[in-house]
């Protein structure tokens, strides 16, 4: 098996996402069920979500490793997105094990079948008032640069690039000249995304000491 792609990462103090967060979003004809990451909901549902969010196989294992035993994060709470009966996306809000003021929006995926409605954006919102009702100092990410999407919305939502990790971020054992690329790549995308966002007269576009 070849080996992932670097990690990127993003985050920003509370206080700079509260300034831009809109308010707690509705889901229309869908229905958001809230739960512990490991309620017999969750281990039933979210494997498939999960699995046909990110084209790969995922199974009860996947579901501990990333819900209930993740090194880094302790999850606190999964939402479900249903249509009718099926689930069909699927976030977590999570603290950082060693620093719990540290608030981590955690596996967000939505249903090849339900994209491009604004339904994953919702659930980003959902988990930016579940961090901030808990009362975290900053929020933090973490992605590949492929999940291009799901980095742009952090970013219309106040996040900036991380480029220096503290201890409470999942290592990356990639060789460093790919983590160096992959961390140029992200500064020039969020370059582009704040002429974007300037453009659009949107928030932002002041930069920041670690874009
Ligand atoms: C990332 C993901 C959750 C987005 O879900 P979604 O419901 O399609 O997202 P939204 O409809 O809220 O769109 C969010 C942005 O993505 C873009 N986008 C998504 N789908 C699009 C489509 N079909 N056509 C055009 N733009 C699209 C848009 O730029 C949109 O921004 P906007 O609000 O400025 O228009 C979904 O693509 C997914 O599950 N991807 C695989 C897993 C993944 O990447 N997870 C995140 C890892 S950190």
């Amino acid at each position: 098996m070849g080996r992932s792609p670097p990690l990127v990462y993003f985050g920003a103090d509370a206080r700079r996402i509260a300034r831009v967060l809109p308010p707690p979003p509705r889901f229309g004809p869908f229905r958001l069920e809230e739960h512990g990451p490991g309620d017999e909901r969750v281990r039933e549902a979210w494997p498939g979500v999960f699995a046909a969010s990110f084209g790969r196989r995922a199974g009860e294992e996947a579901w501990r490793a990333t819900l209930l035993e993740h090194p880094q994060y302790e999850v606190r709470r999964t939402a479900l997105l249903l249509d009718g009966t099926a689930a069909i996306g699927t976030m977590s809000t999570a603290v950082a094990r060693r620093n719990p003021s540290v608030g981590i929006t955690h596996a967000l995926g939505i249903l090849p079948s339900h994209r491009g409605q604004g339904l994953g954006r919702k659930l980003l919102l959902w988990a930016l008032h579940d961090l901030q009702r808990r009362g975290v100092e900053r929020c933090e990410g973490e992605s590949r640069l492929r999940h291009r999407e799901s980095i742009l919305m952090h970013y219309d939502l106040g996040f900036r690039p991380k480029l220096r990790l503290d201890p409470w971020n999942t290592p990356d054992p990639s060789p460093w000249p790919a983590k160096a690329a992959a961390r140029a790549r992200q500064v020039a995308g969020y370059a582009a995304w704040r002429a974007r966002a300037r453009g659009r007269g949107g928030q932002d576009g002041r930069g920041g000491r670690d874009a």
